[in-house]
């Protein structure tokens, strides 16, 4: 196997091992509501993103593709991608790019899901000529680019010059035909991030923040040399994110991801702001379950989601946004500037 398949695996196994990091889902409530005047049937849990109408307001985010293993986990998470109309983000691309044996295991997920919304995904570092082959390797909606600078630097194969990502960004986001979003992979962006990113012309971005899968705890545990345990609470939680970047979503469409795990985390993330939510680590979860299984933990999510729509009276997503809440700890800072 090659070193870039290999990898692959490695990520997928040791995200399935670990354990729950600190994230600060438990310091922000949603405040209860008493009086519902709604009904369960009457929850429209639609969304409307770059022209296309998703039934839900999350999203499977990148993860998944460059080996026999991970061909079967994409075969799996389309599969309900299409029974759910959710979007779908793959994992990073280079791995097929690089070695055209391997584009079997992202294209199965068009094959599985032929008419579904699927994102491709590049790293920073692509120039536009893989950015576009991406893209059409799988007749992607739209694109996702990786900045995933912990990562790198705690992997022994990382990169070390980061130089040319800004310049490739821009380039990409001016050429591509379809929306490019901007992704981190767990570590959160600051507002300072946002605001170059803005400037650089991006439109789309998912803040993807700490608290949920670790990729430094992942390169910690693949590495010759583990030496960064004391990393493992680097970067911004989702919450705390989007609460830094409350008012950057002028011309912006502002995407949250990091730590989900049940339908009250992917509440917290809207009701702050999130115009979708990625969700990684749990899909990865379920799609380990033989499949009827795996659809029940989905139906069984999306039931109680609903459910918590109506403990806050909300019919819709928008209304999610106009909610109450508290903050609490090191958050409640947040507050004055609410
Ligand atoms: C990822 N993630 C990721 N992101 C990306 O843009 N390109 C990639 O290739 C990968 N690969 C990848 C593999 C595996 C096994 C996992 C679990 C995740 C990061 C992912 O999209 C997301 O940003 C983080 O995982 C945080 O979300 P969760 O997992 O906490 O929901």
């Amino acid at each position: 196997m090659n070193i870039r398949s290999q990898r692959k695996d490695d990520h997928v196994d040791l995200a399935l091992k670990q354990n729950q990091f600190d994230n600060d889902f438990n310091l922000m409530k949603i405040t209860h509501q008493s009086l519902p005047n709604i009904s369960f049937d009457d929850i429209d849990t639609s969304i409307v993103l770059w022209g296309k109408t998703f039934s839900y307001p999350f999203y499977i985010n990148a993860m998944s593709g460059g080996s026999d293993k991970t061909k079967e986990t994409n075969r799996k998470l389309a599969l309900i991608a299409k029974r759910f109309n959710l979007a779908m983000a793959l994992g990073s691309q280079h791995a097929a790019l690089k070695d055209e044996s391997l584009i079997d295991s992202y294209k199965i997920v068009r094959e599985t899901n032929p008419k579904g919304f699927i994102m491709g995904n590049v790293s920073a570092n692509a120039s536009l000529e893989e950015a576009l082959k991406a893209v059409e390797m799988l007749r992607a909606d739209a694109l996702g680019i990786h900045i995933n600078i912990a990562q790198e630097i705690a992997m022994d194969e990382g990169d070390r010059d980061f130089r040319n990502w800004e310049t490739n960004i821009k380039e990409i986001v001016e050429n591509c035909s379809v929306p490019v979003i901007v992704k981190e992979v767990g570590f959160g962006m600051s507002q300072l991030t946002v605001k170059k990113l803005k400037k650089m012309g991006v439109k789309n971005i998912d803040i993807s923040g700490r608290g949920g899968t670790n990729f430094l705890w992942i390169e910690n545990q693949r590495s010759e040399t583990p030496r960064f345990d004391y990393l493992m609470d680097w970067g911004i939680s989702p919450i705390e994110s989007l609460l830094m970047n409350k008012n950057e979503h002028d011309n912006t469409i502002i995407l949250a991801s990091g730590g989900v795990k049940n339908p009250l985390d992917l509440m917290k993330l809207l009701v702050l702001g999130a115009k979708a939510v990625g969700i990684s680590g749990m899909f990865l979860k379920f799609a380990q379950l033989p499949e009827e299984a795996m659809m029940e933990k989905v139906e069984s999510f999306i039931h109680d989601f609903k459910l918590l729509m109506l403990l806050v009276s909300c019919k819709n997503v928008s209304q999610l946004q106009k909610l109450e809440y508290q903050l609490d700890g090191k958050l409640s800072a947040y507050y004055e500037e609410k």
